[in-house]
């Protein structure tokens, strides 16, 4: 009997030069550079040719990189259109998911795993993300759309198509880390949904849209959302400890704790910690970081020693909420970011392709006699 490795943890599947995590140890680099260098020093887009080239780009090269990405950030015309047409309730990862895919139906050659056309297509997914996310959300607001602004980052472009404002510094910095950490995170449930559908030499957008849909999922990317619906059920610091207490006795799951790879602190939550607790002291609304440094001191003391640690998404959630985003965008920035890791890995997984077909340990009957369906009781 093969040995079934549920969740396939502690599996291998593939070979990277992306991203390294020591989960025991809290480490996470990518292309070996620790990830709070990057967030100190590096830019999203630079961290995104980082990604696709292993390699930090010369200044002419990053200059290029910026140019090329600013010239992809308005949306076709037949997109925009149909996000108008999306029903006004739809959920954003929902319209996300759709538009990402509908963009292979104005691609006029969307199937090309070419090297460089795919890179240029993942480069046109990437710019055109925060287009169709702002789109929706100000049509749903009974906003037209806004037309990106090509002398603007990536994190500036997105933060104005949504308010209409351009952000302050200090916001688009915040921002823009966010962008960095989320950027890509080993062979997490997403990127290996990506890497399995490139390795059936699919086109990009298939790609794109699976990965996109197993993010979404409370297990994984949204999770950051079920943080912040958690902090509107405890309602008040002073109810956090009995809450924590109430959920761990009831074996509920706290959402923004554990990972399946990192045993000790997440480093990315380390740095996203200090952003909530900046952001929240400059809007002058700390008491969401209150009570989520709450939820973490209690946690601590009760499930530290399991390994049960702050992830990603827990103080993802206080950031996003304090440069001004509503709930259900959480997750889309999520996926706004780690478009750049997913197009990474694809064309990593491209560049030495062997479909990725595991096997199942089968555990039905066998020899089962047909019954005809009238003497089926
Ligand atoms: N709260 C309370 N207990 C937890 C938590 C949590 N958040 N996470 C794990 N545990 C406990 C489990 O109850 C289990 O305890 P037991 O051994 O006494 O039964 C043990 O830790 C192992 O948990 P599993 O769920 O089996 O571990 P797995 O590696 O499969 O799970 C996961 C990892 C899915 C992330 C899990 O920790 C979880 O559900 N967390 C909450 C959701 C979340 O924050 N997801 C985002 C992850 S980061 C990301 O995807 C970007």
């Amino acid at each position: 009997m093969a040995v079934v490795s549920k969740g396939l943890e502690g599996i291998v599947a593939a070979e990277t030069q992306m991203s390294f995590i020591d989960g025991e140890k809290g480490v996470l680099e990518y292309v070996g550079i620790a990830i709070d260098e990057l967030a100190r020093n590096s830019t999203f887009e630079e961290t995104v040719f980082l990604l696709w080239n292993q390699r930090l780009p010369r200044k002419a090269e990053l200059d290029a990189f910026n140019k090329a990405l600013r010239a992809q950030y308005d949306l076709p015309p037949f997109i925009d259109g149909l996000i108008a047409a999306f029903p006004k309730n739809a959920q954003p990862m929902h319209v996300l998911r759709t538009a990402v895919s509908a963009m292979a139906l104005v691609d006029p050659n969307p199937n090309s795993i070419e090297p460089a056309e795919y890179r240029a297509k993942a480069l046109a997914i990437l710019a055109k993300t925060g287009a169709i996310i702002a789109a929706f959300d100000r049509r749903r607001r009974g906003l037209e759309p806004i037309k990106p602004d090509h002398s603007l980052s990536f994190a500036a472009n997105f933060l104005y198509l949504l308010n209409g404002s351009k952000p302050t510094p200090t916001m688009e910095r915040a921002f823009d880390v966010c962008m960095i950490l989320h950027a890509d995170h080993g062979l997490n449930a997403s990127t290996f949904t990506g890497r399995v559908i490139a390795s059936t030499l699919s086109d990009i957008y298939s790609v794109m849209s699976g990965a996109i849909g197993a993010l979404r999922g409370p297990l994984h990317g949204g999770a950051n959302e079920g943080v912040m619906v958690m902090l509107e059920e405890i309602g008040s610091v002073e109810k956090v400890d009995a809450w924590v207490d109430d959920a761990l006795k009831n074996k509920k799951k706290i959402m923004g704790f554990g990972h399946r790879v990192y045993k000790a602190y997440d480093p990315r939550a380390t740095y996203l910690k200090t952003l909530a607790e900046q952001l929240s002291k400059d809007t002058g609304n700390e008491k969401l970081y209150q009570m989520s440094s709450g939820i973490e001191k209690r946690m601590h003391d009760a499930v530290a020693a399991k390994g049960i640690y702050p992830n990603v998404d827990f103080y993802s959630a206080t950031t996003y909420h304090a440069l001004g985003l509503k709930l259900d965008l959480f997750t889309p920035m999520f996926a706004l970011s780690r478009i750049s890791g997913w197009a990474a890995h694809c064309i990593e997984q491209l560049a030495a392709n062997r479909l990725i077909r595991p096997d199942a340990e089968y555990t039905g009957p066998h020899e089962v006699d047909y019954t005809p369906i009238d003497r089926r009781g």
